[in-house]
């Protein structure tokens, strides 16, 4: 029997970790603070699994409170996902998400040291690459940041290097994420962060559900086919399985996977697809770029395909359907 341990779990690719987690048979250890999400996800979580989660409303940064957890669970794997994620924020905000972030990751990373924990899974992201240099990005692409939050992945990235020279019997995982999206195939849990959304599948559902009129395209003078910025959207079933693939990779060392499915896709093509696919029309408006937006970011997932034995499977279309289908089962139930 595992127990793992999973930082910001109720969030949104914390909570389809979990429903997938006890599916394998896993005790779940929850420690999120609701800062970007809401306790009844943990009640639909329980439901949805009719399995013994356990969840505690903790700041990564409470060491005393974090230590009690491991002290008394004695979990032997760690996910970590808590994260403030918001790349505007960060920027007006600076000082807190290094806060949040960078320390609250290191208060974590040293419980993992001190209770002997081998295995951590840890979330980075695709904008430690910045502005990308060669397109498919491999995982040898420089780093880069370009807002406080891109550099905080890359702290946290730079931490966990030092501690893996130190302590050379971890197993540690960097998976660095490239645009994630959809839901669960119950559709009980989705994508739900609490105020305006800033990535634009989430926006997208705002549109359809009649919370914003239109959606702002941040740019049609991009250097691609149509104008607008390409992206690597991947399902979040597939992003799931990868944890699950990266939790059994327990060669010692540290560890960089690129998550994605190495396909781009501009705004428009998908505002076209999610059209198509689920019979409604998105009005939108072009408006001026976003400040720091790239033209075109897609990954090489091949180191991971390999190594991991996972490859992503599911389509532009399975990702619209699916974040349509329960952004309509939450509005219906408004
Ligand atoms: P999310 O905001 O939905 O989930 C993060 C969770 O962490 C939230 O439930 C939040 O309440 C919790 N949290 C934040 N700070 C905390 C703290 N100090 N203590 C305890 N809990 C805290 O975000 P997500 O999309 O699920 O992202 C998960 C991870 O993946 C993050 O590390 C994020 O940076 C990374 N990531 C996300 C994306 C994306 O597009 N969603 C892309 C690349 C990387
Ligand atoms: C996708 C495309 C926008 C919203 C960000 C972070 C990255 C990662 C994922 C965490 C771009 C366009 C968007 C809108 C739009 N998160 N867009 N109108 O910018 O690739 O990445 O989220 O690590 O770090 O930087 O994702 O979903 O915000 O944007 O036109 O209202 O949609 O310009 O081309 P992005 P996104």
């Amino acid at each position: 029997m595992n127990t793992i341990l999973i930082t910001g779990g109720l969030g949104y690719i914390g909570s389809h970790t979990v429903a997938e987690m006890v599916d394998i048979n896993s005790e779940v250890i929850i420690v999120d603070n609701l800062a970007n999400s809401y306790f009844r996800i943990f009640k639909t979580l329980k439901e949805l699994t009719n399995k013994k989660i356990l969840f505690f409303n903790t700041d990564i940064r409470d060491k005393d409170e974090l230590e009690k957890i491991f002290t008394k669970y004695k979990p032997n794997k760690v996910i970590h996902f808590a994260s403030l994620k918001s790349v505007s924020d960060s920027s007006i905000n600076p000082d807190l998400y290094h806060e949040n972030n960078v320390v609250g990751s290191k208060v974590l990373f040293d419980l993992i040291i001190k209770h002997n924990i081998k295995n951590l899974v840890f979330s980075s992201s695709a904008t430690v690459y910045g502005d990308p240099k060669y397109l498919p990005i491999n995982e040898s692409h420089p780093l880069s940041a370009t807002n406080p939050y891109a550099q905080n992945k890359i702290d946290i990235e730079l931490m966990l290097k030092r501690i893996s020279e130190k302590y050379n019997d971890l197993s540690i995982k960097v998976l660095r994420y490239f645009n994630p999206i959809g839901s669960h195939s119950s559709l009980k849990i989705g994508e739900s962060p609490k105020g305006i959304p800033n990535n634009l599948m989430p926006y997208i559902m705002g549109v359809a559900f009649g919370k914003y009129k239109f959606l702002k395209i941040f740019g049609s003078d991009f250097n691609t086919e149509d104008g607008t910025g390409v992206r690597d959207y991947i399902h979040i079933n597939d992003l799931v399985l990868a944890h699950q693939a990266a939790l059994k990779y327990e060669k010692e060392g540290i560890f960089y996977f690129n998550i994605g499915t190495g396909k781009g896709y501009s705004v428009l093509n998908l505002i076209n697809t999610f059209e198509e696919v689920n019979e409604i029309k998105i009005p939108f408006k072009f408006v001026d770029r976003r400040k720091g937006d790239v033209a075109t970011v897609f990954a090489d997932s091949s180191y991971a395909e390999r190594a991991l034995k996972w490859k992503a499977k599911k389509s532009l279309e399975d990702m619209c359907r699916d974040s349509f289908l329960f952004a309509k089962g939450q509005s219906e139930q408004k």
